[in-house]
């Protein structure tokens, strides 16, 4: 996020704005349709499997992140009570954007429909029904990139001791230096302990960062370094791809790709989760290269820059819903005046968020959702894939708003202790507010 202060310092005052919050009825749903109720009584082959295979089955595998499996009749069976809560208190499966802000890929939600036939199964008793009635299984994606051009481990295995929870982010310089410059049209991230591995973000950094990067790597006496205010240190524009748990390799769309320099290294950063799991890991990366693309896709950051300068973004102890938004122009940033294709979104906060929202707000007044989390878990914070890219013209704005709940409450546990509210602002044990996106633009 320090880089914004670089990027966004060279815009005059007039082209961002902190005076004008979304509008009060900004994302707010209509009520879904209430759900169908089905002919017959569900049964598991029928219509149980397809749900648990497409929106559980990611994590919930032998040696996968969740702590059992439901692959099986017998394992879904076991579990039904306890997976008929999850799932109508939609804790299960992990999606957090609101349902009509977007619409994104690989959104493994469940419909109102989907939640109403879990139920119904598991009330009527959970019937397994005939094999024979399995509907075809949508094609299995790709287990591996079309091509990999380079193949690079994590030098040792990094064995993860929870500084504060369960979580903790550690990033590794991978040892592959690229010669010539290049494009990336996809990358595969795969952990090697998948019990552990909660997420990933893969960049590719300049020569020179790699350098400064590469004095932290093991000086606390074990591989890599503490990545948790990687938000600040790492710059977003150099973001390449990434992993979570379900994911298979991520190929960018034909002819666009990520580019790389001359110089460059790859950094990545995981964050493990030690609920779930125990033991090493030591994650591989793997990448298709291509000389040339139309596209280029690049990572851009959304923030005010006053805030990481310790201005403007005070959270006051035992406030439970402090509050900070802010836009600006992209394009004139960003997009050497031209529109800009936003392709993901994120929104980064730590363990006190409550609510992230990205929006454009459109030169004619209107605003447009791009991403609405209103139940915000910093354990799953990751990068959405809009199923279409959405236009960024010249005189729209790109907004951020953040919200904490900063009382007794919600405070962290540290060594099993919850945490005193005290009033905080921006830095890596504070707290950050920032959005990300994911952009396209043609080549130079
Ligand atoms: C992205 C990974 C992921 C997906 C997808 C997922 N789970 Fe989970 N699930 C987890 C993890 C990890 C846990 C352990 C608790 C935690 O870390 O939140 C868990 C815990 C659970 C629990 C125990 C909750 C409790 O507190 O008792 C149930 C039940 C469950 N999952 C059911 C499901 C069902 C049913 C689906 C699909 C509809 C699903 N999960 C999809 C990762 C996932």
């Amino acid at each position: 996020m320090r880089h914004l202060l670089i990027v966004l310092a060279a815009l005059p005052a007039c082209f961002y704005d902190t005076e004008s919050p979304l509008p009060a009825d900004f994302g707010v749903c209509e009520a879904p349709p209430s759900p169908g109720v089905a002919a017959t009584p569900p049964t598991y082959w029928r219509d149980v499997k397809p749900i648990v295979d497409r929106s559980c089955a990611g994590c919930h595998i032998a040696g996968g992140v969740a702590p059992f499996a439901l692959t099986t009749y017998a394992e879904v069976e076991g579990r039904k009570q306890q997976a008929a809560w999850a799932v109508e208190t939609r804790l299960m499966p992990p999606w957090q954007p609101d349902d009509c802000c977007n619409h994104y890929r690989d959104d493994r939600s469940l419909t109102p429909d989907q939640i109403a036939t879990f139920t119904a199964w598991v009330e009527d008793g959970a019937p397994e029904g005939d094999p024979a009635d399995e509907p075809p299984a949508p094609p299995p994606a790709p287990e591996r990139l079309p091509r990999v051009d380079v193949d690079v481990q994590v030098t040792e295995p990094f064995t993860p001791s929870p500084r504060v929870g369960k979580d903790e982010l550690r990033c590794f310089l991978l040892p592959h230096h690229f010669e010539t410059a290049t494009y990336v049209t996809g990358t595969d991230v795969q952990p090697s302990n998948r019990r552990i591995a909660h997420h990933a973000i893969l960049y590719a950094v300049p020569a020179d960062k790699a350098r400064e990067l590469a004095a932290k790597d093991g000086a606390d006496g074990r591989p890599g370094w503490d990545c948790y205010g990687a938000a600040d240190e790492l710059d977003v524009r150099s973001t390449i791809g990434g992993w979570q748990p379900g994911d298979r390799p991520r190929v960018f769309p034909d002819g666009i790709g990520a580019e790389v320099k001359p110089g460059t290294q790859l950094v990545l950063n995981m964050h493990y989760d030690t609920g779930a799991g125990t033991g090493a890991d030591q994650p591989r990366v793997q990448l298709m290269l291509s000389d040339t693309v139309e596209r280029v896709s690049r990572g851009a950051p959304v923030g005010n820059p006053l805030w990481f300068a310790g201005e403007g973004m005070e959270i006051a102890a035992g406030d439970p819903d402090a509050m900070v938004f802010f836009s600006y122009d992209p394009t004139l940033v960003i997009g050497k005046g031209k529109a800009i294709d936003v392709e993901s979104v994120m929104v980064h906060m730590h363990e006190l968020g409550s609510i992230g929202r990205l929006a454009i707000l459109r030169e004619d007044g209107s605003s447009e959702c791009l991403l609405n989390i209103t139940d915000w878990d910093f354990h799953w914070m990751t990068t959405y894939f809009l199923d279409t890219p959405v236009r960024i013209n010249p005189g729209d704005r790109l907004y951020v708003e953040c919200h904490w709940d900063n009382t007794a409450e919600n405070q962290k546990l540290v060594d099993g202790e919850q945490q005193a509210p005290r009033t905080i602002g921006w830095g890596a044990d504070e707290e950050m507010c920032g959005g990300v996106i994911g952009f396209s633009e043609p080549v130079q």
